[in-house]
């Protein structure tokens, strides 16, 4: 009965694009904790849900599609900020001029890179090849991984992606990087296991790590969540890093870690 929901919830519309380990992990956390096997099969997609499939719908999955191949007949900002409205990480930051705005603050601190490696990244890979920057990108949402590939593959924009979990070993792309970016990930990690978060910030090859966190619910009630995740952050600086700077935007919280040298 439960390997019966368990393959039902793998070939699930709602899950069967989730990274298959994650689904798994999930499960098998879910059976640690309940024993009806309908239990076990609400809390993982529940757990699910809140994890990944919460932030961009399948039907905005489909609508982003559409969104890429309008852009690039004439590869406007426009089009851009329509593609970046479809997972609600990106959306969070319009208008454009917003992202344009964000990108200026952290490339002032960190150069502009020649390669960037973002973690969790939903389809913010999205606007970093719109803007001529190379990136990699990593996520348990196979339709996330799938548009940013498509973008790279079939519109010729400088980015890739691979559908993998964190929390797996050897999930991290290898390589160095100029700039790692862990966007709205490191909570959300935490809450999947304890003290993973730092764990993945040590494993990143990257000269910058910056590190972002949400300050708004996501209905945007402000309920003391900067100051929150502002002492969390300042107390795991992971060995070898120093803080080089940190700002607030209306709804995110940025942390900018720099390599310390020798
Ligand atoms: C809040 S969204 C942030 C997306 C992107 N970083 C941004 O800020 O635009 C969190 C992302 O983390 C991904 N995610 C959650 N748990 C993960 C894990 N264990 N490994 C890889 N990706 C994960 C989700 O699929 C989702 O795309």
């Amino acid at each position: 009965m439960r390997d019966d929901l368990l393959s039902k919830l793998l070939s699930s519309k709602k899950y069967r694009e989730v990274c298959p380990d994650t689904v798994r992990r999930i499960w098998n956390e879910c059976a640690g904790k309940y024993k009806k096997p309908g239990d076990v099969d609400r809390a993982a997609r529940e757990a699910l849900h809140g994890i990944t499939a919460a932030f961009m719908t399948g039907e905005e999955a489909l609508q982003l599609a559409r969104d890429m191949q309008a852009w690039h007949c004439d590869k406007t900002d426009i089009g851009l900020e329509r593609m970046l409205g479809r997972h609600a990480s990106t959306r969070e930051r319009l208008p454009l001029s917003e992202t344009d705005a964000l990108y200026g603050r952290l490339f002032g601190i960190t150069g502009r890179p020649r390669s960037v490696l973002d973690l969790a990244c939903g389809i913010n890979p999205l606007y970093l090849g719109a803007r001529g920057i190379h990136a990699v990108g990593v996520d348990i949402s196979g339709g996330a991984v799938e548009a940013v590939n498509r973008f790279g593959q079939v519109y010729g924009m400088p980015v890739r992606a691979v559908c993998a979990d964190l929390l797996s070993p050897g999930a991290i792309p290898g390589g160095a990087y100029d700039v790692a970016l862990l966007f709205k990930l490191l909570p959300l990690l935490e809450r999947q296991r304890a003290a993973s978060a730092m764990d993945v910030m040590r494993a990143v090859n990257a000269k910058w790590l910056v590190a972002s966190f949400p300050t708004r619910t996501l209905g945007g009630r402000n309920v003391g969540m900067a100051a929150h995740y502002a002492g969390w952050m300042e107390g795991h600086i992971p060995p070898g890093r120093s803080l080089a700077g940190c700002f607030e935007t209306d709804n995110e919280l940025f942390y900018i870690l720099k390599q310390d040298i020798g």
